[in-house]
């Protein structure tokens, strides 16, 4: 028996030898991936191809790897199916369901057999790297399988790579990122469908029979209908606190698609990918097709342990800037839209100080001279300052944000068009866009074609100006309003299938470049609100603007739900005037669970909303490292109750702050206390209400008592009230003695 676990082991070098080993003898070859918690089993079958045997809880007794079958039983009757759980199924074989990969052959053979080869695994800096290489036997075509596992986040990251050496180039009409298999009683899926103004709508149904497909053509504005993530309840529906739950994401910023199979004898694939929809992508000899990486974490304690993982795993492996802190910001989008001048914004930046904030952020509508972008039919690609509504341009913005003592951040959407440009008067071939067929618009521009490396370049070019001739721009909001319409690039020429993906790399190559020249300059990835949100894009962004929707009514849903996925500080969230039925408190009390800005006129504002907004963001900036940085446990869900809230335990226990808000509750209805997660139960704790209206007095009634960990959790605190749309913020703090 050979079992590769967590040492550096070649296997069998070819797949020959290997095949007549592997059939001469009961030794078992098993690839054991692990976390701390989880293990995921593969084994080389006899036939010299490689099956999944096991995922689950990690198995305490490692003589216990070797107890499981790679065939899998079906029948109640005791039979077997000829078919196993493979690895990364392919297409032409005995396997009748879906598979991972496809291929056509340069011979036009439309079959793959995959065998094992070798593999290998090497450990660094805690993170194991697990290599596993199989090779057709007929035709000289590679898959390496790749996992890489985070133990003490209970997070496994997984791709693929595929390579050939026929004469010819080969056509890949499927290549998922990875394959998992289930066999439970019952299977429960989450997914996350969206909008613009409606993101991460959380709704669960059973999976029976055949195939649930959840996938996206947009393109660019990919995850406008559905975002990449989902949950599976294994056993049951999703629970918060228990229950084994599947969180899966993928991290890819354009097409995808989950397929959701579960076959004639009742067992669940799981199949995470780019959507290969109009991508039959034409790979040549010695190029490697590399997959997106499916990132998951299997929790045994409901979803609530699972965000906890992956938001941990996000902010210490992923997402830009992930340990560092945030800046808070008034922005001006909602305030002005497209009408404004220098005289404004320096007022504007006066106003940000006045609030207490970081940064001030001009958005949307400061370029374009030939079509200066007073709108959103004009301007977009023409990156230098409208003359006449800046005259002295981003220098004298950076200049006047200095005067007034805050940063400086920029809006811009350098992957777009619109046709009233000059960028598009002198480069219609940069555009995605069909040559024979009636040109439509989403949001009247088109998408540039990323695939072509001088559009790269200039798209590089666009950061790289504003950054070089202003090193004071402290950040960027990088937007991306349309989808990609009328697909067709001149550069491609008989490769269109290629286009959507390497639409996608082209967008990649220019935002490693950014990064690697400015690695400290934080960024927002923004697309029409939260149509942009994986974990490959926040390599290189700081946060993500999750919706334009900033009623605080509807943003509950919204960051709840992306909170099951992301870590606080990667949500960013505004204070607006949308819904000003409710109060300032609500809406800025609802902002601050997230990366707290603002985007409203403080002229808006009465002098006691002022002064609270001024208190509410000292108390944030104060709190940022238990907010930002801080465990989180969803307490009580808006989906269940009326109400919603969300605690935040600073690392060492010491302090906490929970956000408890009344939504809509009904006339009379009960109040039930909140009992309180994740404190030291040995510890005493001082209870304050902050973030109170300068002349009221504090809610809570356990406001300004002691209580210990163990009394918070078990009993809880009075954080909710029968009132609609109120509010309540309140600290924690151990007592020392
Ligand atoms: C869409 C974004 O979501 C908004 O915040 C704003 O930046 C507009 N685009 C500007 O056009």
């Amino acid at each position: 028996m050979k079992i590769l676990s967590t040492a550096i082991l070649l296997g069998a070098a070819c797949v020959a030898n290997l095949t007549a080993m592997a059939a001469n003898s009961s030794d078992k070859e098993i690839i054991r991936v692990s976390t701390d918690n989880t293990d995921l089993l593969l084994e080389v079958a006899p036939n010299g191809r490689l099956y999944q045997t096991y995922l689950g809880p990690r198995l305490l007794h490692d003589t216990d790897v070797t107890n499981f079958t790679w065939r899998q039983s079906t029948g109640s009757d005791g039979s077997v199916s000829p078919r196993g759980w493979e690895a990364y199924s392919t297409s032409g074989n005995e396997d009748f369901f879906e598979p991972a990969i496809g291929v056509i052959h340069a011979d036009g053979n439309m079959s793959t057999y995959l065998y094992y080869v070798n593999s290998t695994q090497e450990t660094t800096n805690g993170v194991t790297h697990t290599r596993i290489n199989l090779r057709d036997n007929q035709y000289p075509l590679e898959v390496t399988l790749n996992y890489q596992t985070y133990p003490k986040d209970n997070v496994i990251k997984t791709w693929t790579e595929i390579r050939h050496d026929e004469k010819k180039p080969i056509t890949l009409t499927g290549y998922a990122s990875a394959m998992l298999y289930f066999n439970e009683p019952a299977y429960y899926l989450t997914e996350f469908s969206s909008d613009w103004a409606k993101e991460a709508k959380m709704t669960q149904e059973q999976l029976h029979f055949g195939k649930k497909v959840i996938d996206t053509k947009l393109g660019s504005r990919a995850a406008m209908h559905t975002h990449p993530f989902f949950e599976i309840g294994l056993g049951s529906p999703v629970q918060e606190n228990s229950g084994e739950v599947l969180m899966g994401t993928l991290g890819w910023t354009g097409n995808f698609r989950f397929t959701f199979e579960v076959d004639n004898a009742g067992n669940l694939r799981v199949i995470p990918g780019i959507n290969p929809f109009a991508s039959s992508y034409s790979l040549k000899a010695g190029e490697v097709f590399k997959t997106p990486e499916f990132i998951f974490t299997l929790s045994y304690d409901g979803a609530g342990q699972g965000s906890r993982d992956l938001q941990a795993w996000a902010r210490k492996y992923q997402l830009k800037d992930g340990m560092g802190s945030r800046m808070t910001l008034l922005n001006n989008w909602e305030n002005t839209t497209f009408n404004f001048d220098q005289n404004l914004l320096a007022q504007l930046m006066k106003e940000a100080k006045d609030l207490g904030v970081d940064m001030f952020l001009l958005d949307d509508g400061w370029f374009g001279n030939k079509y200066p972008r007073k709108d959103d039919r004009n301007g977009l690609g023409d990156w230098t300052a409208t003359a006449s509504k800046l005259p002295e341009g981003i220098p004298g913005l950076v200049d006047a944000a200095k005067d007034a003592g805050v940063k400086f951040g920029i809006w811009i959407e350098p992957e777009m068009v619109n046709p009233n440009s000059e960028l598009y008067e002198q480069h219609p071939d940069w555009v995605i866009e069909q040559p024979n067929r009636d040109t439509y618009y989403y949001r009247n521009q088109l998408v540039l074609d990323l695939s072509n490396p001088k559009v790269q370049d200039y798209v590089f070019g666009v950061v790289d100006k504003i950054l070089s001739e202003n090193p004071d721009v402290a950040y960027f909001k990088w937007d991306c309003n349309s989808p990609i319409t009328n697909i067709y690039s001149p550069y491609q020429k008989d490769k269109q299938g290629n286009l959507y993906v390497d639409h996608v790399r082209g967008v990649y190559n220019v935002l490693k470049r950014v990064n690697d020249k400015y690695p400290d300059t934080p960024m927002m990835l923004c697309s029409g609100g939260g149509s942009r949100c994986d974990y490959e894009a926040l390599k290189y962004f700081t946060e993500f603007w999750c919706s334009d929707n900033t009623d605080p009514m509807e943003r509950a849903y919204i960051q709840w739900g992306f909170s099951q996925f992301f870590p606080a500080k990667a949500m960013a969230a505004h204070v607006t005037s949308w819904n000003k039925n409710t109060s300032i408190k609500f809406r800025t009390d609802m902002a601050s669970m997230c990366k707290l800005g603002f985007d409203i006129g403080l002229h808006e504002l009465t002098s006691e909303e002022l002064e609270y907004a001024r208190g509410a963001v000292a108390n944030w900036k104060r709190l940022q490292p238990v907010i930002m940085d801080g465990v989180q446990y969803r307490l009580v869900s808006p989906y269940d109750t009326n109400h919603m809230a969300v605690e935040y335990v600073g690392s060492d226990r010491d302090s906490a702050v929970v956000f408890a808000y009344d939504l809509s509750p009904r006339f009379c209805e009960k109040i039930n206390k909140v009992k309180l997660s994740g404190l030291d139960p040995m510890a005493r704790y001082s209870v304050k209400e902050i973030n109170l209206m300068p002349s009221a007095d504090a809610r809570c009634p356990q406001d300004g008592k002691v209580y210990t960990g163990d009394y918070l959790m078990k009993v809880g605190l009075d954080l909710f009230s029968d009132r609609p749309s109120t509010s309540m913020v309140v600290e924690l703090n151990a007592v020392k003695s």
